[in-house]
């Protein structure tokens, strides 16, 4: 038995894959990742020989491809991590994000509709599409709204995160209109190892490493809800296995912080594991920029639902969590090497092709 992940060479990707192969009685994994400039496949490099992960380098919109994996190994589940990911790309740059994915999740549903369609009684009533999304598609909370539920409206406000609502409310209509059996996760700003460093938390941390301004957009009061990616992947699962088909669960870490507030805390946990030469704190190199367009104020996510129905909560808090990624990325700098320098792609080049 397989399972489809897409987009398992990404940061939460890769991260699942790991977690999900470390229990020998899971089924293995074909992990179908195009390989943009986010997908790094040295995160992924304890997996080389390990007969249970197959790597396709290939794109989620190929439908020739996507058709031929899904008749060759026959997966129970696919689930979908792939996408463009990150914000301020969106802005600079929205053609990839609708591609991948509005355009990437519509192919990838239609193969899986087609296939699932072809399926005996018992096989197809195992199937599941497992789409992971946002919290970012429900829009912004002012100071004292109440955290984002499932029954929120959409009110997307960024390339980024109005191509993945596309791409949720495709899913939606995949399971009303063919019965298709799909389930939603729209889950909070991911944390922890193989974090690639576009987004705040690694970027700081290098950043403070290489003596490097600290970049705070706006005045960092914008606040996000912060999930250890371990938790995230664990959520998932619990979903995957007893998630009722056709609906959506939001994934969060009770853990809401002003960006200002996150980078001062990872200063201070530098300055305990790192000392600067000069002992002064890393809190020194904080600078504010320009503020990001159409920046949203804050996200916070109600996870109440996947508590009371499927009995999942965060094992991290913000405290733990953060500690622990600081400790990673001062523990892994070949892998941070590669990444900066751009070499883990020569690597994959070298390693599998
Ligand atoms: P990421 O950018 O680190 O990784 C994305 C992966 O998808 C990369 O490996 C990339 O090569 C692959 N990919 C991109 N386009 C592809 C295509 N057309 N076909 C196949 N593979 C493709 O992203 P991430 O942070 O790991 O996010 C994974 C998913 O989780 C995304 O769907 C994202 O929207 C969602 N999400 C992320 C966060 C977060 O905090 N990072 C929070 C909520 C939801
Ligand atoms: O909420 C979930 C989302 O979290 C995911 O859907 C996205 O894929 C993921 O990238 C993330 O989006 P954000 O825009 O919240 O993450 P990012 O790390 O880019 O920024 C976090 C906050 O920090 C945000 O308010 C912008 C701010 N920021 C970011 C960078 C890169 C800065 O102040 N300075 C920076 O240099």
């Amino acid at each position: 038995m397989m399972i489809l992940v897409t987009g398992g060479a990404g940061f939460i990707g890769s991260n699942f894959v790991l977690d999900w192969l470390a229990d020998p009685s899971a089924e293995g994994i074909i992990n179908l990742d195009k390989l943009t400039y986010a997908g790094n496949l040295a995160n992924l490099a304890s997996l080389e020989h390990n007969p249970r992960h197959i790597f396709v380098q290939g794109d989620i919109g190929d439908q020739g491809l996507v058709k031929k994996l899904l008749a060759q190994y026959q997966p129970r589940a696919i689930v979908n991590f792939a996408a463009e990911s990150h914000v301020d790309r969106s802005i600079h740059g929205p053609a990839d994000f609708i591609q991948t994915n509005i355009m990437g999740t519509f192919n990838l549903l239609e193969c899986a509709r087609e296939h699932w369609n072809t399926l005996e009684s018992d096989a197809k009533k195992q199937f599941r599409f497992h789409h992971v999304s946002t919290d970012e598609v429900y829009g912004s909370l002012s100071a004292t709204d109440p955290a984002f539920t499932e029954s929120n409206p959409y009110e997307p406000n960024s390339p980024y995160s109005a191509s993945k609502a596309a791409s949720d409310h495709l899913v939606r209509a995949w399971f009303h209109t063919y019965g298709f059996p799909v389930v939603t996760t729209n889950c909070s700003n991911n944390y922890g190892p193989y974090h690639f460093p576009e987004k705040l938390i690694p970027l700081v941390i290098l950043n403070a490493l290489n003596h490097k301004p600290l970049p705070i957009y706006g005045d960092g009061q914008q606040v996000r809800d912060w999930l250890y990616v371990g938790d995230h992947c664990s959520a998932i699962r619990e979903v995957l296995a007893k998630g009722e088909l056709g609906e959506t669960y939001n994934i969060g870490g009770w853990n809401e912080k002003a960006n200002l507030d996150v980078v001062k805390t990872i200063c201070q946990i530098l300055d305990q594991l790192k000392p600067r030469n000069d002992d002064k704190s890393y809190a020194k190199q904080i600078t504010f920029v320009k503020d990001r367009p159409g920046h949203d104020r804050r996200y916070a996510i109600d996870a109440c639902k996947i508590e009371k129905e499927l009995g999942w909560r965060p094992a991290e808090t913000f405290d733990t969590g953060i500690r622990k990624t600081v400790q990673w990325y001062l523990n892994n700098s070949q892998w941070i090497d590669g990444v900066v320098s751009g070499s883990y792609r020569d690597w994959l080049q070298k390693q599998y092709h």
